[in-house]
């Protein structure tokens, strides 16, 4: 026999009838991982994260983050970039490194480095070496001579530094970009630097995309909340795509995993709704309760866990 303590009843019961219907909302609302990411113009799903898109719904190098001034960025390779255009049916961005935005003899000079099998610079942009902390200037290169730190030089093939040149990186600029003037045009390489490039995103997501479209297994994100839930199709096979960061796998989750039977578009009837809403709701609620009551905790769950798995 159970001996349940009856304030906890009467806690449950109470919460029960002021706690919004959690079925209903879900389902004009959106499931799990179907949030998008929202940050001034940019609007991103799968796979990006970031925002209101949790970490597991999307790849751990794509996790976007939005500032106070609705600026999007982006970390690759320990460097952040800004976001300036996003596209999601041609799974294109335009990335600006954020400390090559102001002049560019004081910038902070570092390589402009894509993971390849996370990104590839697209056709109409390329990269060139600049060359700094030069004793002389290069006559063969387009060259400039920076007020403070001296000559740099631009050039377009990734040959090792000219002895003359202690150090080099990388940046991307357009194809259309002239390094055969004599002069290097500084006013413009900063131009088009804070206009951008465009990267294309390589990330393999077939795995994901199977999932969805076949009645395959969906994984539950909280299997702690509920054990050994599936998706059961064919309406919960509508999951959406994730990550499993412990694996680094994509996978699709349900669509709400916190309901085990409100299968998505589907009408429900109010009794169906009713029970779902209360089950949902009493996990949740059980898991605050039930850490100062483990009776509590067995007599709500025992029954349930048998009439529902
Ligand atoms: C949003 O787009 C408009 C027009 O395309 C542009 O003028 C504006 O600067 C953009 N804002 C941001 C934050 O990108
Ligand atoms: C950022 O976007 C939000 C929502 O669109 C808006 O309310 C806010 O005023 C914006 N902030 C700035 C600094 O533009
Ligand atoms: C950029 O990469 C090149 C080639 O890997 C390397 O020689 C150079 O030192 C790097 N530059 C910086 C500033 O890290
Ligand atoms: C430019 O000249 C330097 C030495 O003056 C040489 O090391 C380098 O290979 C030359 N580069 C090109 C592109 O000709
Ligand atoms: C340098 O580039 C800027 C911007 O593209 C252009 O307006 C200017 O005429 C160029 N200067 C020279 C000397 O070519
Ligand atoms: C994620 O991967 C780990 C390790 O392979 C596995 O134990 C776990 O069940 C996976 N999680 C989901 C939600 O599939």
């Amino acid at each position: 026999m159970y001996h349940l303590p009856t304030s906890c009843l009467v806690i449950f019961f109470l919460l029960s009838l002021f706690h919004p219907l959690p079925c209903d909302s879900s389902n004009q609302g959106l499931g799990w991982c179907e949030t998008l990411f929202q940050c001034g113009n940019i609007t991103a799903g799968f796979p990006f994260s970031g925002g209101n898109r949790h970490k597991e719904c999307g790849h751990p190098s794509l996790e976007l983050h939005c500032n106070k001034n609705n600026i999007t960025s982006l970390f690759i390779s320990n460097q952040k970039y800004s976001v300036l255009h996003l596209d999601q049916t041609s799974n294109t961005l335009t990335l600006t490194k954020q400390d090559l935005l102001g002049s560019f003899c004081s910038s902070v000079f570092t390589n402009t480095t894509l993971p390849p099998e996370t990104f590839e610079l697209s056709p109409s942009y390329k990269s060139v070496t600049i060359f700094n902390q030069c004793s002389s200037l290069l006559p063969n290169l387009s060259s400039y001579t920076c007020p403070e730190i001296g000559p740099i030089s631009v050039s377009e093939s990734p040959e090792k530094n000219p002895e003359s040149c202690r150090s080099s990186f990388t940046v991307k600029v357009p194809t259309s970009f002239d390094t055969k003037e004599k002069e290097l045009n500084v006013t413009n390489l900063e131009s088009v630097l804070r206009k951008g490039f465009e990267v294309k995103l390589v990330i393999n997501e077939n795995t994901c995309q199977e999932c969805l479209s076949t009645l395959g297994r969906c994984h539950v994100f909280n299997e702690n909340l509920t054990p050994g839930v599936k998706c059961r199709p064919p309406s919960d096979s509508e999951g959406s795509c994730g990550y499993n960061q412990t694996s680094s796998t994509f996978l699709c989750y349900c669509k709400d995993p916190y309901s085990l039977s409100c299968s998505s578009g589907s009408k429900i009837s109010f009794i169906g709704s009713f029970t779902d809403t209360l089950f949902s709701f009493m996990i949740s609620v059980s898991q605050f309760l039930c850490s100062f009551s483990a009776n509590c905790f067995s007599f709500f769950f025992a029954p349930f866990y048998r009439y529902r798995i």
